[in-house]
């Protein structure tokens, strides 16, 4: 039977394809974005409670009332601001669902989304799978700023989305108050929908501040926000995010959502609930603690060959090799998997047209002793050159 591929051109993530190379090849993955440390046990401790309390049938589709509260709780808390629990905010599979269900309640056939490279992977799929296209905006290394001139010129009467990832993966830059602005002046009238992917809303470095969508007077009618549960608790594999927006798009949302994963996980949304409930801080000290991590670990490999980029915020950091090798960052990242036996991710597949540039995504979530093994072997693989 002859079958035609939805998606000819899209293969297995660069994430997956690294950290599958890392494991062949026994090397010491710090490319992928996860913890490789335990989480909370109050927080481990809350699951096997909801779990012996019988929480394990379908939760309710819109998310449990009790995480939803939290959720308001936190938004007042970090941005002074007010949301409607019941009405604005859903409950979902990771960020990555909310992700998803934003697009198909917003995209459709022939529509146009706008999005900056390098840009997280999951977006241009959904925005096709959705009968769309996206625009891509390239963001030139190494401070990657926004060119909102370009975004102007790009936007026409087929722009239905314009996604915002801040802080940014995988460039760790952040969007000031005035890029809000900006993206704000940009749409101006147009009718077009603003999906802030905020996932990493609690790391900042240097005494940054977020600036949410939420947070702004112009941009949070029409804006959905995605926060990811996995990224705040370190628990990436629990699954669990959010999408807070008005009541006019959740309900489009929710459209999406209820036919797509229905409802989330029971007992884990109810033990986030009560970890939140117990340790309304858990989020607060998230910034210093990775900051701690980026210090370190740029501070191991500066003067190494392997040059750190300025961190503003996210679990990564990008370093650059040129002073190394000019070979491409796909055939650095597999050479060094080989030789120095670490895992990195290289930037490139976060572009359709990738500059020429020589960098490479190190994720800083990891032990400080995982940092340092991976440092000393960086550090001795330049020193052999
Ligand atoms: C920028 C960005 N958005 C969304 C996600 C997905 O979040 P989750 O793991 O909660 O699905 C990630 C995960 O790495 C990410 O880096």
């Amino acid at each position: 039977m002859r079958f035609d591929s939805k998606l000819p051109d899209v293969g297995t993530t660069i994430f997956t394809v690294m950290s599958r190379r890392a494991l062949e090849e026994g090397a010491l993955n710090i490319g992928q974005g996860f913890p490789d440390y335990a989480i909370d046990p109050r927080l481990a401790q809350a699951l096997i409670d909801t779990v012996g309390e019988g929480r394990n049938q379908y939760a309710p589709m819109e998310g449990v009332i009790e995480l939803r509260e939290r959720v308001v709780e936190k938004l007042r808390a970090s941005y002074g601001i007010e949301v409607d629990p019941r009405e604005e905010v859903t409950i979902t599979c990771g960020g990555t669902e909310a992700l998803y269900d934003a697009i198909q309640a917003v995209v459709g056939g022939g529509d146009e989304a706008i999005i900056f490279d390098p840009a997280y992977d999951a977006y241009e799929p959904a925005v096709r799978l959705a009968g769309g296209r996206c625009i891509r905006i390239p963001l030139a290394p190494p401070d990657f700023p926004f060119d909102w001139d370009r975004v102007r010129a790009s936007v026409t009467d087929r722009t239905r989305l314009i996604i915002i990832n801040s802080p940014q993966n995988p460039s760790c830059t952040v969007a000031t108050r005035a890029d809000l602005d900006a993206l704000a002046e940009v749409i101006g009238v147009r009718p077009i929908t603003v999906l802030a992917d905020e996932v990493y809303e609690n790391v900042l470095f240097d005494g940054r501040r977020h600036a949410s969508v939420l947070a702004h007077e112009v941009l949070r009618p029409l804006s959905f926000a995605v926060f990811s549960f996995g990224k705040a608790l370190h628990a990436t594999g629990w699954r669990v995010g959010y999408c807070v927006a008005p009541p006019n798009l959740t309900r489009e949302l929710r459209k999406v959502h209820q036919f797509n994963s229905f409802s989330i996980a029971h007992p884990l949304q109810h033990a986030i609930a009560r970890y939140l409930a117990e340790c309304p801080e858990a989020w607060q000290g998230l910034s210093s603690f990775f900051q701690a991590k980026r210090d370190l670990l740029a501070g191991l490999l500066a003067g190494t060959g392997f040059e750190p980029l300025r961190a503003q915020g996210t679990y990564f950091l990008l370093v650059d090799y040129g002073r190394l090798s000019h070979s491409s960052d796909v055939e650095f990242a597999d050479r060094l998997i080989r030789e120095a036996k670490v895992a990195t991710i290289p930037l490139s597949p976060f572009y359709a047209q990738p500059p020429s540039m020589t960098l490479l995504r190190l994720c800083i979530a990891k032990r400080d002793e995982t940092l340092e093994t991976a440092a000393g072997r960086l550090a001795a693989f330049a020193a052999r050159r």
